[in-house]
């Protein structure tokens, strides 16, 4: 029905919706006020011409393909942070695959306890993950399949090249328009869930003091992207990709997670452990380790960032 490009007749919405002529009506009113333009004819029914680029949970829930991924939406024009809403959800037990995504972050945050800027235009949310079967060690491994997932699902919309900067940042060339921040919820031995937020700029401006050079995908582009699309096929490629990985099929994915790693077999900077070393990158493990040759030696690291040129 969503996406019908013909009228559909007042009847057969509300057969459809389950509701009467007037509550049809009455939600149609509602939806023109929110911003969609839905022209009415009579004798053949109402057809949506645009729906505005609101992240609405209703609009999130029509477009969606996914299955687990997305079971739950939550909208919020505005939130301190996503990861808080779901860290909430995670501790009431709601199952995995529950969303929120929120237009505004008063209080984002990225990797290391960094602002996360994240005003109007940009698309902020949070998964939430219950990876029962998985230890800490392949843990490592998610944030870059979730990454995969927005590259292919950007690049699906975008039509052009888009990059993962190990371990878990978002590329278009030598600039990040998106992140990944990894939360877990655990004991010693168990994960109770996992937080996946991504964070990626799309119609807004980027922030301009940023450590690695950032960008938006309007900027660039010069287009102007539908971000409910963009979400919807991250959520079902992702789940896809999600549901491999917790049966143990990794080889394929690792391989497009290698394809798409930037600077692999390049010499970079790379900060890990306070310390910062030229080395060359090899690769990665299904652990998600970076493969890296130093002096000689073969390494494999789980934490560090590879710093922007010049350094
Ligand atoms: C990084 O590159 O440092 C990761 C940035 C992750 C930002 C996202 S936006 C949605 C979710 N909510 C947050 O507060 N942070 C993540």
């Amino acid at each position: 029905m969503r996406r019908s490009s013909d009228y559909v007749s007042g009847v057969e919405l509300g057969a459809y919706l389950g509701i009467s002529r007037a509550a049809l009506h009455k939600h149609i009113s509602h939806l023109k006020k929110l911003g969609y333009k839905i022209e009415a004819v009579p004798n053949r029914g109402y057809l949506l011409k645009k729906a505005p680029d609101v992240l609405f949970d209703f609009e999130i829930k029509s477009l969606l393909n996914a299955k687990i991924l997305g079971s739950e939406v939550f909208y919020f024009p505005e939130i301190s942070s996503t990861q808080d809403f779901c860290r909430k959800l995670g501790e009431e037990g709601h199952p995995e695959g529950a969303v929120a995504v929120a237009e505004v972050q008063t209080k984002g945050r990225g990797r290391f306890g960094r602002k996360w800027f994240s005003p109007e235009g940009g698309l902020w949310f949070t998964l939430l993950l219950r990876p029962e079967g998985i230890s800490f060690e392949r843990l490592g491994f998610l944030p870059l399949i979730a990454a995969l997932a927005v590259v292919k699902a950007v690049e699906k919309e975008a039509k052009m090249a888009t990059g993962i900067k190990w371990p878990n940042d978002l590329m278009v060339g030598k600039q990040k328009f998106g992140g990944i921040l990894t939360e877990v919820q655990s004991e010693l031995e168990r994960i109770h869930f996992v937080l996946l937020g991504i964070g990626l700029n799309i119609n807004n401006k980027p922030p301009s003091e940023t450590i690695y050079p950032a960008t938006s995908l309007r900027e660039a582009t010069g287009k102007k992207f539908k971000r409910a699309e963009i979400l919807v096929n991250f959520l079902s490629l992702f789940e896809s990709f999600y549901l491999s990985y917790k049966k143990g099929r990794v080889d394929l994915l690792l391989k497009e997670v290698e394809q798409k790693l930037m600077f692999k077999g390049k010499e970079v900077a790379l900060r890990s452990y306070q310390e910062l070393n030229r080395v060359q990158i090899v690769g990665i493990d299904s652990f998600g380790r970076l493969i890296v040759k130093r002096k000689g030696k073969i390494l494999k690291l789980v934490s560090g960032e590879i710093e922007p040129e010049g350094f």
